[in-house]
C-alpha cells in the first residue's frame, strides 16, 4: 500500500505509546504500509518540539488546527484529554482525514454520538484506542468462545482496577474534572473492561451501577484543595443481550493494583481466566477432563496467535503493553488500505459509551437501567 502521512496530537502518557507504535509498525507489520511521521502537535510547544525530535516526526506544532490544515497528513491520532476528542476528531474527519482517537470517546454520550454521526458520513476511517482488545491471546479467547470450547458463556466477571490515585496526595488533574474527563474510574478504566466484555460476550443490555468517591478533595499543583468531581470506584451488575449475566468493577484507588484488568468467563462446559499482568497467558478449563485430573491449562501466547509473530518467532517469549498498540495501528492501517471498517470504529465504540452512560444513570437513579432505552 502507499505511504500514509501521520499527525499526532498530544505527547503525554499515551502519546508516547502511540508514537512508538507508528514508528514500529512498518518493521513489524510490513504489509500494513509505512507511515510517514509528518507532524506532532502539543499545546505545550516545548513538549511538542522535544517529542517530535525524539520520535522522528518531521515538524512540531503548538496548534493542532495547523496539523489538520497540512495536506501531507492523511491520518490524525488524538491523544489529548477526553474533552478535546470530539472537537479534534470531528474537525479531522471534516478535513477528510482518518482518525485514531483515544478512549473514552468523550466526556458525554451526546458528544460521542455526534462523533459517530460525523464518522458515518465522512470518507475517513476511524478507530478508538482500546489496545487491550488487540492482544493475540485475547483473540484466542474469542476463538475459543466462538468455537464452543467452553460451551455457552453464562457469566462474565471483569475488573480494571489500578491504584494511580489511591494516595490522597496525588494532585487534582484533568481526570478529576467532570468537564474535562466525564466519568472518573468508570470512563478511564471501566471503558477498557466494558470493551472487553462487549467483544468477548456480545452486547450489554442492562446494568445496575454503584459509584463512590473515596478521596473527595485533592491538592491543586499551585496550592489549595479542589473537590473531586467524579468517582474513584465503580461497580455494576450486567445482563448481556445473550442472557448471560456478570459483574464489572473499575477503580483508580485499588491499593496494590497496578494493572488489574482481568476477566473470568464461565461457560456451560468450561471457563476462561485472563489477567493483564500476565498478558501472554490464558487459562482454560474444560469440564470434560477425567476426575482426578481436572484443572486449568495455561495457554502461552505464541506465533500461532495472529499478531504475535510480528514481534518474535518463539512461543512464550511474550509481547508487552506497547506491542498491543502496534497491533492496533497495524489493524487500522490494514483496514484503511482495504477500504473497510476497523474495530472498534466510532460506531462500535459508541456501544461501550452507551454502557458507561447507563451505569452513571443507573447509579444516580439507584435502579437497573436498560442500555438502549433508559
Ligand atoms: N489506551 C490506553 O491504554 C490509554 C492509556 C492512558 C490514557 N489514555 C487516554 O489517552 C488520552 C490522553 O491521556 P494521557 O494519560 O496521555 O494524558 P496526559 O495528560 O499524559 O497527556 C495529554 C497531552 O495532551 C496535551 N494537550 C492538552 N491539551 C491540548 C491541546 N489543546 N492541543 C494539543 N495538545 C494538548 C498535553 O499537553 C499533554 O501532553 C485520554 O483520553 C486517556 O483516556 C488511553
Amino acid at each position: 500500500m502507499s505511504d500514509i502521512g501521520v499527525g499526532l496530537i498530544g505527547a503525554g502518557y499515551i502519546g508516547h505509546t502511540i508514537a512508538l507504535a507508528y514508528r514500529a509498525v512498518a518493521a513489524t507489520f510490513p504489509q500494513a504500509g509505512r507511515p510517514r511521521l509528518v507532524a506532532l502537535a502539543d499545546v505545550n510547544e516545548a513538549t511538542a518540539a522535544k517529542a517530535a525530535e525524539r520520535y522522528g516526526f518531521a515538524r512540531a506544532l503548538g496548534d493542532w488546527r495547523a496539523l489538520l490544515a497540512d495536506p501531507a497528513i492523511d491520518l490524525v491520532a488524538i491523544a489529548t484529554p477526553n474533552h478535546l476528542h470530539a472537537e479534534m476528531a470531528e474537525a479531522a474527519l471534516a478535513a477528510g482525514k482518518h482518525v485514531h482517537c483515544e478512549k473514552p470517546m468523550a466526556p458525554s454520550l451526546a458528544q460521542a454520538e455526534s462523533m459517530a454521526r460525523r464518522a458515518g458520513s465522512a470518507p475517513g476511517r476511524t478507530i478508538v484506542g482500546y489496545n487491550y482488545l488487540h492482544n493475540p491471546i485475547v483473540a484466542a479467547a474469542r476463538e475459543i468462545i466462538a468455537g464452543g470450547e467452553i460451551g455457552t458463556p453464562v457469566h462474565f466477571r471483569g475488573t480494571h482496577n489500578e491504584d494511580y490515585m489511591a494516595d490522597p496526595a496525588v494532585p487534582f488533574g484533568w481526570r478529576c474534572d467532570r468537564a474535562l474527563a466525564g466519568a472518573g474510574a468508570l470512563g478511564d478504566l471501566g471503558a477498557h473492561i466494558v470493551s472487553m466484555a462487549h467483544t468477548l460476550m456480545g452486547g450489554i443490555r442492562e446494568v445496575c451501577g454503584d459509584l463512590a468517591t473515596m478521596v473527595t478533595e485533592r491538592p491543586l499543583p499551585g496550592g489549595g484543595m479542589r473537590r473531586v468531581e467524579n468517582e474513584d470506584q465503580a461497580q455494576f451488575l450486567v445482563r448481556f443481550a445473550s442472557g448471560a449475566s456478570g459483574t464489572i468493577e473499575a477503580s483508580r484507588v485499588a491499593q496494590g493494583q497496578k494493572m488489574g484488568l482481568g476477566f473470568e468467563i464461565t461457560g456451560s462446559k468450561g471457563a476462561l481466566v485472563f489477567d493483564q499482568t500476565r498478558l501472554n497467558e490464558l487459562r482454560l478449563y474444560r469440564a470434560d477432563q477425567r476426575r482426578g485430573r481436572q484443572g486449568f491449562t495455561t495457554i502461552l501466547a505464541g506465533p500461532e496467535h495472529p499478531g504475535y509473530a510480528a514481534f518474535c518467532a518463539g512461543p512464550g517469549h511474550q509481547v508487552g503493553f506497547n506491542d498491543l498498540k502496534v497491533i492496533e495501528v497495524a489493524r487500522f492501517l490494514e483496514a484503511i488500505a482495504a477500504g473497510k471498517s476497523a474495530y472498534p470504529d466510532f460506531a462500535a465504540a459508541l456501544q461501550f459509551e452507551r454502557v458507561l452512560d447507563a451505569v452513571q444513570r443507573s447509579a444516580a437513579d439507584r435502579r437497573w437501567m436498560d442500555v438502549a432505552t433508559g
